[in-house]
């Protein structure tokens, strides 16, 4: 069967990758999908047994720093469509291992610009490459102000960093070789299928489990929650309507100190988990800051939403009692992954 577009995501068996998947491969059966991910400790094929036997969606483990890897794929699959989010996500793995988000984040991004170049040979006219990128690039911001798309970039960590410089090699592959790109910046995301080294799996789980509730510093760091639904339908709309060379803010106007994040989280456990009032709450652990932790994080996303029509389409407290439900009906699947590797990396974090 010939496909309408070839697309390639890449991080497919990610967090936010799987969404972006499962919401391409069921809407989509005209385009063919091709999920290009490493299979590192954050990307899990259990993420998407749902679509993996799908007709129009096709597997492929490979490296994006992996050039020859990377260049068959275009080649044998015809890509003419990316949506990039492979990527190393977490903040405080970039704390001690920065090497690895240069390596993939930078060196990464850069392989497969070269190889949507090189395949694409200047034809460009149905293509697009289309980056997923973070909040974090724009820095930390300390009064009450938001992240426009104009804000300049101010990255404060490693892993902001290497996103930053991801961002620059794109828009500059735009500007040098006119490959036609998009960019999008997105606040922090959460519901099913989060890996639980961030805060909100990794409070859920703990929660669950009687464990310490470890929160960094005092508790008072902002960031802007958005359902991870609603990121992967920004990304829809920013792939198929986002303007070529343009960048689209994308939050969702929820701002949240962590500690009264951590206690809501808490009230809804006791619900679900039928303990009394208050019981969870008691497992709240201050503990050793994060090096050079970002104070605050909010984006003005009226952009995306006055040119793309896109706004989130449900409340922080609806999304994140579904993400409990999610999580208490899939004990087995944070049970795998919180197997293994994952309690090495926990135990060495919050050992501090
Ligand atoms: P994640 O860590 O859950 O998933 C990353 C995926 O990339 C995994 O499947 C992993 O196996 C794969 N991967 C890592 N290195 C690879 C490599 N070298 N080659 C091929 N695949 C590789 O990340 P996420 O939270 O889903 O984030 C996805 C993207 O969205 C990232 O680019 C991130 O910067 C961006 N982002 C995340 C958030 C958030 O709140 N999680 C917010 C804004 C932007
Ligand atoms: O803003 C978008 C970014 O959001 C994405 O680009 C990143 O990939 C994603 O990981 C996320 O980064 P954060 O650092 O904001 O997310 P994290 O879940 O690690 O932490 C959220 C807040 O909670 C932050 O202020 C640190 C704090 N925290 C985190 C953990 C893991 C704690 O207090 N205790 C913890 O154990």
């Amino acid at each position: 069967m010939t496909h309408q577009r070839n697309i390639l995501i890449t991080g497919g068996a990610g967090f936010i990758g799987s969404h972006v998947v499962r919401r391409f491969v069921t809407k989509y059966p005209q385009y063919r999908i091709i999920n290009l991910d490493a299979l590192t400790y954050a990307g899990n094929l259990e993420n998407l047994r749902d679509v993996e036997k799908a007709a129009n969606y096709t597997f492929v483990k490979a490296d994006i720093c992996d050039a020859d890897a990377v260049g068959k794929v275009f080649k044998a699959y015809a890509i003419d469509g990316v949506i990039h989010l492979a990527a190393e996500s977490h903040v405080d793995r970039s704390i001690t291992d920065p090497l690895s988000f240069v390596r993939t984040n930078v060196f990464g991004t850069v392989t497969l610009l070269n190889a949507a170049k090189d395949a694409w040979k200047g034809a460009f006219d149905v293509k697009r490459f289309y980056h997923v990128s973070t909040d974090e690039v724009y820095g930390s911001l300390h009064d009450g102000g938001l992240f426009l798309e104009t804000t300049p970039y101010d990255p404060q960590s490693p892993y902001s960093a290497s996103k930053a410089a991801s961002d620059h090699f794109v828009r500059a592959y735009g500007n040098t070789y006119k490959l036609p790109f998009v960019v999008s910046n997105c606040s922090n995301n959460y519901g099913s299928h989060h890996f639980p080294e961030k805060l909100i799996p990794l409070m859920i789980n703990n929660i669950r489990n009687n464990k310490p509730l470890p929160v960094y510093g005092k508790g008072e760091n902002v960031r802007d929650w958005l359902w991870v639904e609603d990121h992967a339908s920004a990304i829809d709309a920013v792939f198929h309507k986002g303007v070529v060379g343009e960048t689209y803010n994308i939050g969702g106007h929820n701002e949240w100190k962590n500690i009264d994040l951590v206690h809501l989280l808490c009230r809804i456990m006791d619900q679900k988990l039928n303990r009394p009032e208050g019981e969870s709450a008691k497992l709240i652990t201050y503990v050793t800051d994060r090096a050079g932790h970002d104070l605050r994080y909010a984006i003005d996303a009226g952009k995306i939403e006055r040119e793309l029509g896109w706004k989130p389409s449900i409340t922080f407290e609806v999304g994140l009692e579904r993400t409990v439900e999610w999580y208490l009906a899939n004990t087995e699947w944070l049970d795998h992954v919180t197997s293994g590797a994952y309690r090495s990396y926990y135990e060495a974090q919050y050992a501090r």
